[in-house]
């Protein structure tokens, strides 16, 4: 969602904040701004659009401000504007910027208005720089004019004031929106997320729920929701990634989706002890708690979600265990069973998504006693809440549509229903069957992206379409749902996915030579029927892009492109045919000329509900 940096220094801050703005721009970026202070002065900036933008306004970089906050936005309330842009002002006094959703925001903002504030913006943030000025007309600490002010707030926030009568001095607090510190030597930083500061510092504290926290430059004193001190643990994080360095690839996605055979290897290393799984990929506790386990439930979102859904099939073909997915925002919104014995599970590539985190919140009070999370942000939210934890090493994703992060989760989630398997004492040869697939995943994966050419080729024929269908069955139906996904999220064609036995049920209607139907045809036992679903669109005039084993004989016919991809075990087909999907997106979006690292109206890590 939205980012944050903030500043407060010996020196100008305003390139550091900038590039603070730019390593975080994935996450939100339809308007940016800034302000800056020095001798009691504040210099503001905003401009719609990316930070780029922003940064061509600043100029010569003439005023230089020692103390500074920063935003990048991905607007809920009101439009992407110069004026809704962060940060807000109160009076040429007080200066915030604010990640989250303000709910009270209209009653407050009404209370406001009636005591003289006039609000410029249709944000409910900017009732936060109102009410911390208004605050601090009855104290001159501004550590407790926010105290006072985030005490009236209903909603989420991740927020940094600063005031224009104290010379470097930041406040940021934290409820439902991360905040990390980060420490320098006679300086110090905040953010919303720590990729921000990777090149300022390596030394971070996370702040919890409700804290408050005051940063000067040669000081940081951080405070409960009662304004008690408290210590936070400081963490050494040393990951200078460049955020800006696409390796040679033209865009981040294209980057991340070459890596994932490392990102495979990175996530099985030292993972794969075969002698007990539930140890070495999920840590001590784990054997004798998947042992017991009878259920398991997974939430996510996006495509974590989708993840989850072949993890279903996975886990209750391979597993013999029961298993359900569900989409975080509907679970968290529905009175659900709790069964006995059942692991919760959440995937979340960022660890922050607000509804996935709630979820888990709930999932415990309601009565859930094991969590497990699948996550790539070590300190995230998500990871700090649950009791077993499995850090995907995937590295950082910095395209918003996810690609690398989808194939490690699936990783991950294949080891989970390995380890059950084996704890719940499965047949020995077909472990050793599932060991020795496991192995050779990366260089599997490996193989299968030399397909990419052929489809860079095909991409041509998608150019002018408005739709396109994705058909898959089984646990490609999962896949099909995700190249759907990909394909609207970075080509803006409105795509679909459907069960292939479903088509006849609807589907079918929409058929004709204007509408690509893609489809996912590993060599598996429901191949046959498949086959059957593509004689149903074939007989319909319609025009098809089969993904199919390339030990897999297909009659070819004009209407219908057969692209081979590496024979595979068909439990491996879910990460295997998703490679091509990823593609295929890609080179479609690349054709379109969208914007593929960041598309429109999308933003990286959902800090929203
Ligand atoms: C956003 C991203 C998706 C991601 C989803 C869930 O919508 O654009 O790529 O799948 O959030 O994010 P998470 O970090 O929880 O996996």
């Amino acid at each position: 969602m939205c980012g944050i940096v903030g500043a407060c220094a010996q020196r100008s801050v305003e390139e550091l904040l900038l590039n603070g703005l730019q390593a975080l721009e994935y996450r939100g970026y339809d308007s940016a701004g800034l302000t800056l202070l020095a001798h009691q002065t504040f210099k503001t900036f905003k401009e719609t659009g990316k930070v780029a933008r922003l940064a061509a306004v600043l100029g010569e970089g003439t005023f230089a401000g020692t103390t500074g906050i920063a935003h990048t936005r991905w607007a809920t309330h009101g439009k992407p504007s110069a004026v809704n842009a962060h940060p807000h002002h109160s009076h040429d006094r007080v200066a915030i910027v604010h990640n989250g959703i303000i709910e009270n925001y209209m009653p407050l903002r009404q209370r406001l208005q009636q005591a003289g504030y006039i609000f410029v913006s249709d944000t409910d943030s900017e009732v936060i720089a109102h009410l911390i000025h208004a605050s601090l007309a009855h104290t001159d600490s501004l550590l407790e004019a926010v105290h006072t002010a985030v005490a009236e707030l209903i909603g989420t926030y991740g927020l940094v004031a600063i005031d224009r009568h104290q010379a470097d001095t930041m406040v940021a607090a934290r409820s439902g929106s991360p905040m990390v510190i980060g420490h320098g030597i006679g300086e110090n930083f905040i953010a919303s997320d720590q990729m921000a500061l990777a090149a300022l510092s390596s030394q971070f504290t996370y702040l919890e729920e409700g804290d408050i926290a005051l940063i000067q430059p040669k000081s940081i004193a951080i405070f409960d929701d009662a304004l008690q001190p408290v210590v936070r643990k400081q963490v050494e994080i040393d990951a200078k990634v460049s955020v800006q360095d696409k390796a040679g690839f033209r865009h981040f996605m294209l980057k991340e989706i070459h890596e994932q055979p490392h990102a495979l290897r990175q996530t099985l290393r030292e993972r794969l002890d075969f002698s007990n799984l539930a140890r070495a990929a999920f840590g001590d506790q784990a054997p004798a708690l998947l042992a017991g386990v009878e259920h398991v439930q997974i939430v996510a979102c996006g495509t974590s979600y989708h993840a989850g859904l072949v993890a279903q099939y996975w886990l209750e073909d391979m597993a013999k265990i029961s298993c359900r997915v569900e989409i975080a925002s509907e679970f968290r919104y529905r009175n659900s069973i709790v069964p006995s014995n059942c692991l919760f599970v959440t995937i979340s590539q960022s660890g922050e998504t607000a509804d996935t985190l709630e979820a888990l919140r709930l999932a415990k009070k309601i009565g859930y006693q094991h969590t497990l999370s699948i996550c790539n942000v070590a300190t995230s939210s998500i990871v700090r809440e649950s009791s077993l934890n499995y850090m995907m090493h995937a590295g950082t994703e910095i395209g918003v549509a996810s690609t690398k992060a989808f194939t490690v989760q699936l990783t991950g989630l294949l080891l989970l229903t390995g380890a059950i398997a084996q704890q719940h004492h499965c047949h020995e040869a077909w472990f050793e069957q599932y060991s020795q697939a496991l192995k050779q995943l990366p260089q599997i994966i490996e193989n299968v992206l030399n397909v990419e050419q052929s489809i860079a080729d095909l991409a041509e024929d998608f150019s002018d379409k408005q739709h396109a269908l994705f058909l898959g069955r089984g646990e490609q139906y999962p896949i099909a749902m995700e190249g759907a996904l990909k394909l609207k999220e970075i080509s803006y064609i409105h795509a679909e996915a459907y069960a292939a036995g479903e088509l006849k049920h609807g589907p079918l209607a929409l058929i004709d030579n204007n509408m690509p139907v893609i489809v996912v045809a590993p060599n598996n036992e429901l191949l046959e029927k498949l086959k059957s679903n593509i004689q149903e669109v074939q007989a319909r005039g319609g025009v098809m892009y089969v993904f199919a084993d390339q030990e897999v004989h297909f009659d070819c016919i004009d209407s219908m492109k057969v692209i081979r991809i590496p024979h595979c075990e068909p439990w491996l087909a879910p990460l295997v045919y998703t490679i091509p999907l990823q593609l295929l997106s890609y080179y479609v979006a690349l054709i379109k000329g969208t914007d593929i690292d960041q598309p429109r109206n999308l933003a990286k890590s959902v800090t929203v509900e």
